[in-house]
C-alpha cells in the first residue's frame, strides 16, 4: 500500500482547496479567474502532486450564488473528481467531501474504498453535514436542527466505519438508519478506517470533530496571534480529553508578488474593482451577515475577505513575507494551510518556484523526494 502523506512530519502541509468549483474561492471576475475545467484542473492536480502538496481536496457544492460570477455555480462531483484525480497522481492526498444527509453510507462505503483503491491508499473524507439550505431543497433532503445534523453525522459515520471494517453482513438499527444483512468489499485499503476531516465551526461541529475526526478545518476568528492559538489549541485540547489527536487545518487565500506593494495592488484589484458584489453579498445573506446584523464597516471587512478568499487566512507579500507568516501559524499550532489563488494554474506554478523553496530554507518543509 502506498503511505498517505497526511500525517508526514513536515512541520507546514500544503492543501489545494476548492480546485474542483468554478472561480474555487474567490469571487471576482478578474482576468484569469478560474473558469475551471478538466484539462486545467488536470494540469493543476499534476504540478501540485509533483511538488509534494500533501492534500488535493474539492469542495461539495450544488448551486452558484448569482452575480456576475455566479460564484460556484460550476462544480465538478467531488466522489468522481477524487476518483479520476487520484488515477493520475501518485503522491498527495486526495479528498472527497460528502454531505452526509445527501449519501447513504452503503453508497458512499463503496465510492470511498474504490477512491482508496485507485489512489492505492492516498484517499481521505471530509465529512459535512450541510450549510446552505438551498441546496437541501433540490434533494427534498431534510433540513435538520443544527445539531442534531453532527449527531446525524456521528450515526453515519459509525456505520460507514462498520461498513469498512466488519468481513460478516451486520444488521443495524440505530435513529436513522436500519438496515438488514449490511456488508460492503472492497474494504479500504487503510486500515482501521480511511482519514476523517470535519470543518465544524460551531460547539456541536468542534465536539464532533474533536471525538472522530482525524483533521478539522478552522476558520480562524481572530487574526491576532494569541486569538488563533488559543483558537487551534482549544480543539486539540477537545480531542486530548478523548483521548485523540487531531491536526488543524486552516484555509488560507494567496497573493504573492516580487514586492508586497504589487501583491497589495493586485488584491484590491481583484477585490474592489472586480469583485462580485452581488455574488458576495448573497453568500453573506445566507449567512445571517446583512445590514441588519453588523455596522457597516464590519460587514465591509468582511465583504473584502469572502471576495479575496472566502473569508480565508490572507498569505499577502513577497515569498519571504509569506513564510514569514507562515512561521506564525506554525507557532499557533495549524499543521496544514488549504490554498485557494485567483489563477490556480499560474500561482501554483508560482507558489512551487519561489515559496516551496523559502520554506524548505526555513525549515517548515523537507523537500519532496
Ligand atoms: C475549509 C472549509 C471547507 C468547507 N467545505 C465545505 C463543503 O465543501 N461543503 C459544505 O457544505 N460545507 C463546507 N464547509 C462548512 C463546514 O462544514 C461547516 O458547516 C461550517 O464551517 C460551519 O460550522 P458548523 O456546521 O459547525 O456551524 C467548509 C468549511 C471550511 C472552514
Amino acid at each position: 500500500m502506498g503511505s498517505n502523506p497526511l500525517f508526514n512530519s513536515n512541520k507546514m502541509k500544503l492543501g489545494i482547496i476548492a480546485l474542483n468549483c468554478s472561480h474555487g474561492s474567490t469571487i471576482t471576475d478578474v482576468e484569469n479567474a478560474w473558469q475551471m475545467n478538466w484539462l486545467d484542473t488536470k494540469s493543476v492536480a499534476q504540478m501540485a502532486d509533483n511538488a509534494g502538496f500533501e492534500v488535493l481536496l474539492p469542495v461539495a457544492r450544488w448551486k452558484g450564488y448569482g452575480g456576475v460570477t455566479n460564484f460556484n455555480n460550476k462544480t465538478f462531483d467531488t466522489f468522481t473528481w477524487a476518483s479520476a484525480i487520484s488515477a493520475i497522481t501518485e503522491y498527495s492526498c486526495i479528498f472527497s467531501t460528502v454531505h452526509v444527509p445527501l449519501v447513504h453510507p452503503v453508497a458512499a462505503a463503496k465510492q470511498c474504498a474504490t477512491i482508496d483503491h485507485v489512489s492505492n491508499g492516498r484517499f481521505a473524507l471530509n465529512i459535512v453535514c450541510g450549510w446552505f439550505r438551498n441546496e437541501f431543497e433540490m434533494f427534498s433532503a431534510e433540513w435538520r436542527e443544527h445539531d442534531v445534523r453532527y449527531e446525524y453525522a456521528s450515526e453515519w459515520l459509525t456505520l460507514i466505519q462498520r461498513l469498512w471494517s466488519e468481513d460478516k453482513e451486520f444488521t443495524y438499527k440505530g435513529r436513522w438508519f436500519e438496515t438488514k444483512g449490511a456488508w460492503s468489499e472492497p474494504k479500504p485499503l487503510q486500515k482501521p478506517s480511511v482519514p476523517i476531516m470535519n470543518a465544524g465551526g460551531s460547539e456541536a461541529g468542534k465536539k464532533f470533530a474533536a471525538s472522530s475526526a482525524d483533521m478539522s478545518f478552522v476558520l480562524l476568528k481572530d487574526r491576532d496571534f494569541e486569538g488563533g492559538r488559543k483558537q487551534v489549541e482549544h480543539l486539540k485540547s477537545m480531542a486530548r480529553a478523548v483521548n485523540r489527536e487531531i491536526d488543524v487545518w486552516v484555509h488560507a487565500y494567496v497573493v504573492c508578488r516580487d514586492t508586497e506593494q504589487e501583491a497589495r495592488d493586485y488584491l484590491n484589484y481583484y477585490v474592489k474593482e472586480r469583485g462580485d458584489k452581488t455574488a458576495v453579498n448573497n453568500l453573506l445573506q445566507i449567512f445571517g451577515l446583512n445590514s441588519q446584523t453588523l455596522p457597516s464597516d464590519v460587514l465591509d471587512e468582511y465583504r473584502f475577505h469572502f471576495i479575496a478568499g472566502h473569508g480565508g487566512y490572507p498569505l499577502i507579500g513577497t515569498a519571504d513575507q509569506i513564510v514569514e507568516e507562515i512561521e506564525i501559524l506554525i507557532k499557533m499550532g495549524v499543521n496544514g494551510i488549504l490554498i485557494s489563488w485567483v489563477d490556480y494554474l499560474g500561482e501554483c506554478r508560482q507558489w512551487i518556484e519561489k515559496v516551496i523553496p523559502v520554506m524548505e530554507q526555513a525549515g517548515q518543509r523537507e523537500p519532496k523526494n
